[in-house]
């Protein structure tokens, strides 16, 4: 099925809005569901704005939404635990865990420390399914069409696990890192297509000039493994909210 046409906005600032009303009516309209969340760039805006959304809400109504509180990340660095701050878990504890005042045990990640990180991998796709599957997962698109750290060439089967980074993904993600492409974990564990493709709504962000390229074959190209986002076309409910550079508009 092809992605229904994105929703296009003016910045990445108005996607960042849009997105964060989104995930706040997710968790309003059905606090069973977990939400699945991403990291990035892309992200970063996207969280600040659902901390503003929520410290605008009444107390009684942050205080439901702090005690129902319920997401999993998509994926995370092998080696890193929550003290280093390149780890996702860090990421989301400054961006969204602290700000909001969420118990951390309510931001799921995988376990960079895990000493048997395939073991790790295992363990996290389980606690998805026995949390009931994921309610709406949301998006970012790697420069080379990877989703969570589904690098290519990557199957619609996949299953969460943990992967081998590619080399233009440890460019893409060194800032974080303060250095090189050396200084980026070589492995991580994901979520796999098969989870992120069960969950009941997919909200696919895409903001920037540099993603132009990529998005246009995620919604051209057949769907096969070279571009694992493009698995996508067989998931029935996908938004796709994207800004006029990303969309090739400048
Ligand atoms: C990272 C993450 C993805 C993210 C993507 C895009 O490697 N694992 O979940 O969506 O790459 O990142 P950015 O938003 O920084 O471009």
């Amino acid at each position: 099925m092809p992605i229904a046409d994105p929703e296009v906005l003016i910045d990445a600032a108005a996607v960042a809005e849009a997105v964060a009303a989104r995930l706040l009516q997710a968790r309003q309209d059905h606090p069973d569901l977990p939400l699945g969340l991403a990291t990035g760039r892309t992200m970063e805006p996207v969280y600040g704005a659902l901390v503003r959304r929520v410290q605008a809400l009444p107390q009684p109504e942050q205080q439901v939404l702090r005690r129902r509180w319920c997401s999993f990340n998509l994926d995370e660095y092998v080696g890193l635990g929550p003290e280093d701050p390149g780890s996702f878990a860090a990421v989301m504890e400054r961006q969204l865990g602290a700000p909001l005042g969420l118990e951390r045990h309510r931001l799921q990640l995988p376990d960079g420390l895990a000493s048997d990180p395939a073991l790790e991998a295992n363990r996290y796709g389980d606690a998805v399914a026995a949390a009931g599957g994921l309610g709406l997962q949301l998006l970012g698109l790697g420069l080379n069409g990877h989703i969570g750290f589904n690098e290519p060439p990557c199957g619609a089967e996949s299953r969460s696990r943990c992967v081998t980074l590619s080399a233009s993904t440890r460019v893409q993600n060194a800032g974080a890192f303060g250095g090189g492409p050396e200084a980026v974990p070589e492995r991580a564990i994901t979520l796999g297509l098969a989870e992120i493709l069960a969950a009941r709504q997919i909200l696919l962000v895409v903001t920037g000039a540099a993603k132009s390229a990529v998005l246009q074959r995620l919604l051209q190209d057949p769907p096969g493994p070279q571009l694992p986002a493009s698995w996508l076309q067989l998931h029935p409910a996908v938004t796709l909210i994207v800004d006029r550079a990303a969309w090739g508009g400048g």
